[in-house]
């Protein structure tokens, strides 16, 4: 019997989700959206049978193992919660959720259900993060001592008074949205445990229409802009490595950058997206380096990898079909999401509080 699942949420994240669940075995039967109309439009473009337009009435009438929640991060952790508590396995948009706190929450409700909690940390599941993940697990890296992760846009605001600008909705900006490259370099330093987090925000550029992006959601002149626009920070942990990170919607820098950089005791090593000039990710080059010294010489090795325009948006999805089978490891864990969010958190309050934090 393949796992039968539910998705919440029809927007653009949709497409990547189903393609994901079909490929790896699972039978996407129901869509709800509180949108009118929007369900049954999803309903008949991916040919899912049922369409609802509360969640509620897809968890009680609908037969399904699994809910995958793909709205505004504010409904993250309580319709994570309602699905668990329902009997679900969970498959949750990033962020996690707004904080830590609920993630916490979140954990409990996974616990108590004996159900499946992962995330859509995608950038795991892109083919060049896979191949560095095996170069580290096989020892090539040695220890990770330091990384630095970015996430950087020159003219990247996803609209103005949106979800994403308003920060009751989304919970932040950069820092929140695009923690994709903090995670990718926990997630390669084996998710050590944080210590010490001293970080900036800054807003310049919010408000100017001129920092735009090119895609996003329609600005809504009546709404809320209450979010960085770029940060900075640092972040050691218990074992002493240590992380700097940049992330930014608008900020004065050459071109859109996605990496994660590393050194290790063996080896140092790269992966990266840079986009096109047009800003899209059909243009985009991808790259996994390692650098190492061999015979007195230092080496750089490219590794080739497959090309892969959805960013692991669709393996992500499928891996999560494939835990519930139990024919391979989930890509992430609660626990994990748990210390990203504790990042997150300290982030802001450093940056509110202008001091270093220790958690
Ligand atoms: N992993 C990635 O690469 C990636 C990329 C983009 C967005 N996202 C995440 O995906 C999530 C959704 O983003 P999107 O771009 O698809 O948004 P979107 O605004 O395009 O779509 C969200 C949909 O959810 C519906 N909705 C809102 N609240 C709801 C609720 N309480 N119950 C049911 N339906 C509700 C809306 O009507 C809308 O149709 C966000 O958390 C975002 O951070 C992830």
């Amino acid at each position: 019997m393949s796992v039968k699942i539910g998705v919440i949420g029809a927007g653009g994240m949709l497409q990547y989700h189903h393609a994901g669940f079909v490929q790896g075995g699972g039978e996407v039967v129901a869509v709800a959206d509180l949108a009118p109309g929007a369900a049954a439009a999803a309903s008949e473009k991916y040919g899912i049978t049922e369409a609802y337009e509360s969640v509620e009435e897809m968890l009680e009438k609908s037969e399904i193992d699994a809910v995958s929640i793909i709205v505004p991060n504010k409904f993250h952790a309580p319709l994570a919660i309602q699905c668990l508590n329902a009997g679900k396995h969970v498959f949750c948009e990033k962020p996690p959720a707004l904080s830590a706190s609920q993630v916490e929450a979140m954990i409990v409700a996974s616990e108590s259900a004996n159900k499946r909690l992962m995330f859509n940390f995608n950038n795991r599941a892109r083919p060049e993060s896979r191949e560095m993940m095996a170069a580290i697990s096989s020892g090539t890296v040695g220890e990770i001592n330091s990384a630095q992760a970015k996430w950087i846009r020159r003219t990247g605001i996803p609209g103005f008074g949106g979800w994403f600008t308003t920060k009751a909705l989304s919970g932040g900006g950069p820092v929140i949205d695009l923690l994709h490259m903090i995670d990718l370099a926990m997630y390669f330093m084996g998710y050590p445990d944080p210590t010490n987090v001293l970080a900036t925000t800054y807003n310049t550029f919010m408000g100017d229409s001129g920092f735009k992006g090119p895609w996003g959601i329609p600005d809504n002149a009546d709404g809320v802009t209450d979010v960085e626009a770029a940060a900075h920070g640092f972040v050691t942990f218990a074992n002493g490595q240590a992380l700097s990170l940049q992330v930014s919607w608008a900020e004065m820098i050459k071109r859109e950058e996605v990496s994660v950089v590393f050194q290790g005791t063996k080896a140092g090593g790269k992966v990266e997206r840079l986009f096109g000039s047009d800003g899209l990710d059909e243009t985009a080059i991808d790259t996994c380096e390692l650098y190492v010294q061999e015979n007195g010489q230092s080496v750089n090795r490219t590794v080739v990898v497959e090309e892969c325009e959805d960013m692991g948006r669709i393996h992500s999805a499928a891996n999560f079909v494939e835990a519930i089978e139990g024919v391979s490891e989930p890509l992430n864990t609660p626990q994990q999401a748990l210390k990203l969010m504790r990042i997150i958190d300290a982030v802001y309050e450093s940056a509110q509080t202008g001091k270093a934090i220790t958690l």
